[in-house]
């Protein structure tokens, strides 16, 4: 078992889906987990199921698009549990359409959120990592982004965007001790992939047909991905950084 004991672990969205799987798996591994998210009753609720089952974790509510909303997490959670050991960038949203049936709007809310968000989190927290010299950020992408994905262009350039930052954002901290590596999952049932399926019968498409295609015979959980983040953000990690790593039961394998 990985041990994260007492580690400070934020992860954003934390309240639902694969962020929950994060934050619940490095609770197991001992780290005091901050559910950072903008649904505030859904992140209260994650947040108090893993003290009932004995971790620690604390919910505040926060915008990652929102650089003082990000900042006024941070202090939150230095007041309350100490400096940030760990973040995973997990927060995310697209729907599917084709490039040319979406709209500048459209495009400005996936790359604040998927982008920019990270930015804003890095920016905030990164110093205090600095001055602790060391610190694991993990950053969630998307295969979507190394191999494209049929309706999530704009999507697919933020996951893009979020893999050639980490690569330079782990030359530029590697002096202070800091690793930052990506997970890219394969499709992996989530409130997220449900609301894409809901909304658009193209979505729906696209994804029934994934058990068969991948090639371990089943989508991802959130557990999976969580279980790469746990390792990166481990001691055992100590000398990997700038790397990119699918989880997708070998849906892509380049
Ligand atoms: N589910 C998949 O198949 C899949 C595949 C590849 C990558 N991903 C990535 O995994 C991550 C998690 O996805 P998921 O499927 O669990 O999605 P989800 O929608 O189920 O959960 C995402 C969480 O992010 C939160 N969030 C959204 N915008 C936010 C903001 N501005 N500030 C703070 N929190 C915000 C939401 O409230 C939600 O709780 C995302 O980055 C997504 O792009 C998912």
């Amino acid at each position: 078992m990985i041990d994260l004991t007492n580690k400070i672990a934020v992860v954003t969205g934390a309240a639902r889906g694969i962020g929950k799987g994060i934050s619940e798996t490095l609770s197991k591994c001992g780290a005091k987990v901050v559910i950072a998210d903008l649904l505030e009753d859904e992140a209260r609720a994650t947040a108090a199921a893993i003290q009932e089952s004995g971790g620690k974790a604390m919910a505040v509510q926060t915008d990652i698009t929102d650089l003082q909303s990000v900042a006024a997490m941070n202090e939150k959670v230095k007041s309350k549990f100490g400096p940030v050991d760990i973040l995973v960038n997990n927060a995310g949203w697209d729907r599917m359409k084709p490039f040319l049936k979406t709209t500048p709007e459209f495009w400005d809310k996936v790359i604040n959120i998927n982008f920019k968000g990270v930015l804003n989190t890095v920016y905030a927290i990164a110093p205090g990592m600095v001055e602790q010299n060391s610190g694991k950020i993990i950053n969630i992408a998307s295969d979507a982004a190394r191999v494209g994905s049929m309706g999530e262009s704009v999507y697919s350039g933020t996951k893009g965007a979020v893999i050639s930052f980490s690569k330079t954002l782990a030359r530029e901290l590697a002096r202070n001790k800091i690793n930052v590596n990506v997970i890219c999952p394969g499709p992996t049932p989530t409130p997220l992939l449900d609301d894409m399926k809901a909304e658009d019968a193209f979505a729906g498409k696209v994804l029934s047909g994934m058990d068969r295609i991948i090639p371990l015979k089943r989508m991802g959980a959130p557990e999976d991905i969580a279980n790469a983040v746990a390792f990166f953000a481990s001691r055992e990690a100590d000398f990997i950084t700038g790397q990119v790593l699918s989880v997708s039961g070998g849906l892509t394998m380049c």
